[in-house]
């Protein structure tokens, strides 16, 4: 009997991330089963029973009628729920190790950056002036985690052992040490009035999109030696009213922002969040996923399929995420 073929549709991505460069690990990974990288000519839609995407084009996957799994590439399955023509096979989205480890560094780094003034540092070096500014300790600023899953959860344990007090805020009720967690509509403004940087980790969806707006900001504690609040966003572009945010920058709402994601990607030429002073912009590269990691990840889940055990990270469809 055939074992079906692994289909691989990737748009985007830089150099490490080529669909040429998926093709050779899953190759690799995949050796009893043919990796067939689309657009391929020769390409019968019926023999494919997996897919490994990213971004595909909406419609793409309804072409193969006897599909059994999706992988998504990455964590956020955001792209793939917005296809009203998406298979109904189990959604799987990458929870790893490697990745969950390149989210905290991003994290830790954009938190130190605001609480140890680098930025007033850079520019004192830039134009020679000796001004040393007090440097105050972790434990004066309490960091706010949105999304408490694979990767808040984790960004959360290693802020709290820099020193840092941690909130967090999810939807469903978290226990985690040393964290003060807080869940649901009830529990935001509670979550809100404690943080003094607010990271957002949480996925895109109908429940979340444009969450990051000014009246969330406008509830955040003041009360640090930061003065104003901080936000730091690597979850989505679409959890952001970026008008809103170019707005509380400008009037001290918040103090600054650390950005990774956009509305619209790449961030147009134009964008003020290019020159703002006030703004430290990533090109949505917080925590790549690796292709020799994923395409391991996803062989194992095929053949823990294939034996009848259940898929580890699957999306609930209704939930979104
Ligand atoms: P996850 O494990 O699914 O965790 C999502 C968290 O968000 C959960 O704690 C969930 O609450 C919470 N949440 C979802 N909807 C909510 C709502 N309406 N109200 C309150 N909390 C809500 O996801 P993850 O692996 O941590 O990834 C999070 C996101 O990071 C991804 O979806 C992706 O968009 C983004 N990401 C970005 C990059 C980058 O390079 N910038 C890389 C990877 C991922 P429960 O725990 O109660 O379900
Ligand atoms: C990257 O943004 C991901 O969702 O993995």
């Amino acid at each position: 009997m055939s074992k079906g073929a692994l289909a691989l549709l990737v748009h985007g991505g830089t150099e490490n991330w080529s669909p040429q460069r998926w093709k050779v690990r899953f190759d690799d990974v995949c050796r009893d089963r043919r990796v067939l990288l689309l657009p391929d000519p020769a390409l019968d839609p019926a023999e494919v029973y997996y897919a490994a995407v990213w971004k595909p084009k909406p419609g793409e996957l309804a072409a193969f009628g006897n599909l059994r799994v999706i992988f998504n590439l990455g964590a956020g399955v955001d792209a793939l729920m917005a296809d009203g023509s998406l298979p109904d096979v189990p959604l799987v989205r990458v929870a790893v190790d490697d990745l969950t480890e390149r989210m905290t560094e991003y994290v830790v780094l954009h938190v130190l950056m605001h609480h140890r003034q680098e930025p007033y540092l850079r520019e004192s070096q830039r134009v020679r002036r000796w001004a040393p500014r007090y440097q105050w300790a972790a434990n004066a600023l309490t960091i706010g985690i949105m999304g408490l899953g694979t990767l808040g959860a984790a960004a959360a344990r290693a802020l709290r052992g820099l020193g840092f007090r941690v909130v967090g805020w999810s939807r469903s009720g978290k226990r985690i040490d040393g964290i003060t967690c807080f869940h649901g509509a009830a529990g935001l403004d509670a979550f809100l009035r404690e943080t003094n940087i607010l990271v957002c980790l949480l996925p895109l969806t109908q429940d979340t999109r444009h969450i990051l707006d000014r009246d969330v900001f406008l509830k955040l504690s003041r009360a640090s030696p930061l003065g104003a609040p901080v936000l730091i966003n690597a979850g989505r572009g679409g959890l952001q009213n970026e008008v809103d945010i170019l707005h509380a920058l400008d009037d001290g709402t918040l103090g600054a922002a650390s950005l990774d994601v956009y509305e619209t990607e790449p961030l147009p030429e134009d964008s003020p969040f290019w020159s703002h002073p006030r703004v430290v912009l990533t090109p949505h590269n917080a925590a790549d996923t690796d292709a020799d990691e994923i395409s391991k990840y996803v062989a194992r889940q095929i053949g823990r399929f294939e034996a009848g055990e259940p898929l580890d990270n699957v999306v609930d469809r209704e939930r979104g995420y």
